[in-house]
């Protein structure tokens, strides 16, 4: 499964990259507002950090302006993928984009049903969101199963992008429910690399060889 930083935040970025297992980034008109520059200049900044599928979402709603923002946004740079909310005109707007050759990354997916359009409209990416149906006292991991089995069922291309991944549980299940990539706040990838045991064992591994051979 690649790993995406879901982050706008040069800092966040910068650190995910010196680690080497970050494969791209994703950002929100959300994200990209907590950080307070014009989301031109914040997604070029991101490009020159992780080489990898950056997506950069439109915030205009009806189709004709959704795919002139879409142009535009791809313009900053090869990595760009065009984000766009699953409403209607964002289907037909990535159906038109990706007729262009620019990659879609379909968004605020909540059913298998959406993800079925989408893949038809040629998406390159779907971004089912799995902690936001948690909130709603759903399972959300069911959601990236069922669009799993489906895309096999017919052989489509579009990958799964589980959105809204809060814990590592939520990491190890959707890798193993097969999603081709997991986006994770810099919080939950930081915290991926915990375990009690390995501190634990690293420290006794320290002593031991420091009694043995001091502490060269
Ligand atoms: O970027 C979309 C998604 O990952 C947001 O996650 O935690 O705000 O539901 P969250």
């Amino acid at each position: 499964m690649k790993i995406f930083l879901d982050t706008a935040n040069l800092d966040e970025l910068r650190k995910g990259a010196s680690w080497g297992i970050v494969d791209g980034v994703t950002t929100n008109p959300s994200l990209i507002a907590k950080e307070g520059k014009p989301i031109e200049e914040q997604v070029r900044a991101i490009c020159d950090i992780v080489d990898g599928d950056i997506s950069a979402e439109v915030v205009a709603t009806e189709f004709k302006a959704m795919v002139e923002e879409g142009r535009k946004l791809s313009k900053i740079h090869k990595n760009i993928i065009v984000k766009l909310p699953l409403i209607r005109d964002g289907v037909q707007a990535c159906k038109a984009l990706e007729s262009e050759g620019i990659r879609t990354n379909v968004t605020l997916c909540f059913q298998a049903g959406q993800a079925l359009l989408t893949a038809k409209a040629g998406a390159y990416i779907i971004s089912p969101f799995v902690g936001r149906i948690d909130d709603m006292g759903y399972e959300g991991m069911t959601l990236i199963q069922d669009i799993v089995q489906i895309y096999k069922n017919y052989g489509f291309k579009t990958q799964i992008l589980a959105a809204s991944l809060r814990t590592t549980n939520h990491v190890i299940a959707a890798a193993k429910a097969g999603a081709h990539i997991g986006t994770l706040p810099f919080k939950t990838l930081d915290g991926l690399f915990n375990h009690p045991l390995t501190d634990k064992g690293l420290e006794q591994f320290l002593k031991d060889h420091a009694k043995a051979f001091g502490n060269k």
